[in-house]
């Protein structure tokens, strides 16, 4: 039977689940089960959801768990995270606590724009668009007057506009590229749509244009859109300590422990390899907090990897070092968040969240999720130079195995207890439960 269909978004939403549920699975009711245990009980919370997106039929759950205990610019938070990796967060806690006894995190936003491009073809000469472009520009940023009046107001708006030349790459391909400063936002609606007017408005001004019509020229706008690249939208975060205070780790004098770590982030920085692990490592701590605020992860995730190849070779984000006696470890990314628009104000959680942080601003935000990334880094590099990184993390999943075995709770509690002082693998778990049934 052909899994085709037509008019699809046009039916109720249980007409959805029915045909999805007939036709895509071997027992229809319970995957229709699955999916009702999964819509909020609530009606109103649950509308808003579905509001949220086209074809919508349940919801997707994924943990919130909270990390206490970060000292970000000696203020305390504790941070929101939304992930389904059993260790992050009890590492981000391990992490915050370990920096909170010296001196805590601290950060730096070291820019804050955004970028947008309109990409055109014009077929005539590059000197007679440049002076059209001078002669233009201002009229073409006018154009976008009622769209920017609140920015505006919010001391924000368009900040540049530029025509950059790219036929080198391109045959007859030019840019206006334009910065942003969006201020709280994002700035995806504002900044496409300000795109979206210029672009027309550049049309319209080149079709009438006399010189351009005198030669037969013709300019034709291809596509308007904001970059997710944005290296002028950076922050760091930074821990630092006297090298001696690093002595309780595993061990290891502070010395041994901040030139194997400085040794493990060296090699982050050469091999492409490693760097991608390294930072997915801090990924994992950013995305957990930008998913809990309800921005956009798949912005930030495609601008951070684009920043860490920056220099043509992908490379670590983090750096250490010492400083006299002092051991230094960084991180320095480019991250554009919002904290007003977008699910904001809509998403329960995500208002809870903003909440919990103490309803910062965009640039706080871009402090506290560049910290998270530092200190997921901070416990990822520190188990992999110590213990190695399985010892913390199948401790973690250990309820994962138990909860695949379907354990019962009495199980599980032995387990937890024998697994204190046992190795977790999957296997040794399947046979504790055999043994233990
Ligand atoms: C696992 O999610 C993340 C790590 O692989 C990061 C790293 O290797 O630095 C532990």
């Amino acid at each position: 039977m052909s899994k085709k269909v037509e008019g699809f978004s046009k039916l109720s939403k249980a007409e959805k689940i029915n045909w999805i549920t007939q036709m895509h699975f071997e027992d229809s009711q319970k995957a229709n089960e699955i999916l009702s245990t999964y819509n909020h009980s609530d009606e109103k919370v649950q509308k808003r959801h579905d509001e949220f997106i086209e074809n919508p039929i349940a919801n997707y759950y994924l943990p919130l768990g909270v990390a206490p205990n970060f000292v970000i610019n000696g203020e305390e938070y504790t941070l929101p995270m939304a992930i389904e990796e059993s260790s992050v967060i009890a590492a981000a806690c391990n992490s915050a606590k370990f920096w909170a006894s010296r001196g805590g995190f601290k950060t730096q936003i070291l820019g804050t724009q955004k970028i947008g491009q309109i990409h055109f073809l014009f077929d005539g000469k590059a000197t007679q668009l440049q002076s059209f472009f001078e002669e233009k520009k201002q009229i073409l940023i006018d154009s976008t007057s009622p769209l920017t009046a609140n920015m505006r107001q919010r001391g924000g708006g368009i900040l540049d506009i530029q025509l950059k030349d790219k036929s080198n790459l391109i045959e007859d391909y030019y840019q206006l590229h334009l910065t942003f400063d969006t201020v709280d936002s994002m700035g995806a609606n504002f900044i496409n749509s300000c795109l979206e007017q210029i672009a027309k408005t550049l049309q319209s001004l080149a079709s009438d244009h006399k010189a351009f019509l005198n030669d037969q020229n013709t300019l034709e706008v291809i596509m308007s859109i904001l970059s997710n690249y944005v290296p002028q939208c950076l922050v760091q975060a930074e821990v630092r300590c006297a090298v001696g205070t690093l002595e309780d780790s595993a061990g290891m004098s502070g010395m041994q422990f901040a030139q194997k770590f400085i040794q493990a982030l060296k090699i982050a920085q050469k091999e492409p390899y490693r760097a991608v692990t390294h930072n997915k490592g801090i990924m994992n701590g950013i995305d957990a907090v930008v998913i809990a605020t309800g921005n956009d992860f798949r912005a930030v995730e495609a601008g951070v990897h684009a920043y860490a190849a920056r220099e043509g070779v992908y490379s670590s984000l983090s750096h250490a070092f010492l400083e006299g006696d002092e051991f230094v470890f960084q991180l320095k990314l480019p991250l554009s968040l919002g904290t007003v628009g977008g699910l904001t104000q809509l998403h329960p959680m995500v208002k809870w969240s903003m909440e919990l942080l103490g309803n910062p601003n965009a640039k706080n935000l871009m402090e506290i999720v560049a910290v998270a990334g530092l200190a997921q880094n901070f416990a990822a590099v520190r188990s992999l130079i110590t213990s190695g990184i399985q010892k913390g993390h199948m401790k973690m999943h250990l309820l994962n195995i138990l909860n695949q075995h379907q354990a019962s709770a009495d199980q599980k509690e032995k387990a937890l207890e024998f697994f204190k002082t046992h190795t977790v693998t999957f296997s040794a778990v399947t046979d504790f439960l055999k043994s233990n049934p």
